[in-house]
């Protein structure tokens, strides 16, 4: 949009980017994501090389150390993910602290805003960041499972981080084919450009701020609809559709009331979300097969309304729609969708930190100003006057 400044501005016209679209606000080596052509990548290995099969803790050192390990699951992110996953007494006491009846989400946000006592610093280093993805899980199902009146579960070590993960939230090891369907859940999760969690984690980093702060934020801008809120919305849909032969009247009820479909669209894909389309593999593996068939029909004819509503978006089904469905079928209750989701992207937020201390530059955008003119009096006369 071109626009013509006010007086206090700047003479020349400016261009205005609402919603940064089009804007590039750095350069990353992490991760790219091809929205025109259905890609994501890795530091060069293309998503679909990596899932389903590779560990997180090997995905974790690609992306935080920059190339694969030697061998999975990496020994070196084993390591420290282990020494790492003991939080202090004071993040234990304070997620104790919390309210049981707080959504998981909100009890997360607290939690990642605990782990910083102070010791974390700028620039941020690599053992803030293995802190950061070693103790929220296990900070987050201690919550989960007090508010249910159970005890908490200490982390084994033999296990892998997602079987941790699975492990101290229910009190019992994960069946191996729900371990590697919430692995894979991490691989795609871990990280994805410069989506908007990872552009205020940079933010608040560029300003020497630290990863703890950073990532609390990062976690509120993760949380929104538009962004990480959207999978247990996704559930709720296909859940009040109920069966294939109501979606057509559900979904053009709701789109004439001016509501989202969940699950549809991405600022980024103007092509097929790759992660989807692995999640819709691996939900045919480990989904009931009606619950499949409905979620089917449910994009097909969503994607017809949509498309017939706004022929020129290019819309398609995004990574929530059948993460959802595969959340839910290996038995995670829809309040930790978001949050499992969040437990995923520290590391990517931690790859950033990194990156962006690495080469700082505070990021300070400009706005146009379009409020009145300079010059106006105050009404009544001033005290001092
Ligand atoms: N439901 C209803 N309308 C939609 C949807 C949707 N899911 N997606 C896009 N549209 C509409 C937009 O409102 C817009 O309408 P308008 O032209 O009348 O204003 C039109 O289609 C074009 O949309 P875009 O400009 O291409 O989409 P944009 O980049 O602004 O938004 C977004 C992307 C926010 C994700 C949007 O598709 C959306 O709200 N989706 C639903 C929420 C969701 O699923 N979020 C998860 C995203 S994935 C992630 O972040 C991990």
């Amino acid at each position: 949009m071109l626009a013509r400044p006010c007086a206090l501005a700047v003479a020349a016209e400016v261009r205005v980017s609402a919603g940064l679209e089009g804007v590039v606000a750095g350069r990353s080596s992490i991760s790219w994501v091809g929205g025109e052509t259905s890609d994501l990548v890795y530091r060069g290995f293309d998503v679909r090389e990596l899932v389903p099969g590779v560990p997180y803790e090997s995905v974790a050192h690609l992306l935080l150390l920059g190339e694969p390990p030697e061998a999975d699951p990496s020994p070196v992110l084993t390591e420290a993910l282990a020494r790492a996953r003991t939080p202090s007494a004071g993040a234990l006491a304070g997620t104790d602290a919390l309210d049981p009846k707080l959504p998981p989400l909100e009890a997360l946000r607290t939690i990642l805003s605990l782990l910083g006592d102070g010791s974390w610093g700028y620039p941020p280093r690599l053992e803030d960041g293995y802190r950061l993805i070693a103790q929220s899980p296990v900070l987050l199902t201690r919550f989960v499972r007090r508010a249910r009146g159970l005890p908490a579960v200490p982390p084994r070590p033999e296990l892998g981080h997602v079987a941790n993960y699975l492990h101290t939230l229910h009190g019992r090891e994960a069946a191996p084919q729900q371990v590697a369907a919430l692995e894979a859940y991490f691989d795609l999760l871990a990280d994805h450009g410069m989506n908007a969690s990872t552009f205020v984690l940079r933010i608040a980093i560029s300003t020497h701020s630290d990863l703890a702060s950073a990532a609390t934020g990062a976690l509120g801008t993760l949380k929104g609809p538009l962004h990480g809120g959207a999978p247990s919305r996704v559930l709720e849909m296909l859940r009040a559709i109920g069966r294939p032969e109501a979606a057509e009247r559900w979904i053009a009820e709701r789109l004439a009331r001016g509501e989202l479909l969940y699950g549809f669209g991405h600022r980024a894909y103007k092509s097929e979300d790759p992660r989807g389309l692995l999640f819709h593999e691996i939900a045919r593996r480990v989904a009931a097969p009606e619950r499949v068939e409905l979620a089917e029909t449910v994009e097909r004819v969503g994607l017809a309304a949509l498309r017939a509503a706004h022929p020129t978006a290019r819309i398609f089904a995004n990574v929530e729609f059948y993460s959802a469905v595969v959340l839910d079928a290996i038995g995670l209750p829809p309040e930790l969708f978001t949050p499992t989701f969040a437990l995923a992207r520290t590391t990517g937020w931690t790859a950033h930190a990194l990156e962006q201390a690495s080469d700082n530059r505070l990021i300070r955008p400009d706005v146009e100003y379009v409020g009145p003119p300079k010059g106006r009096r105050w009404p009544r006369p001033r005290r001092d006057r």
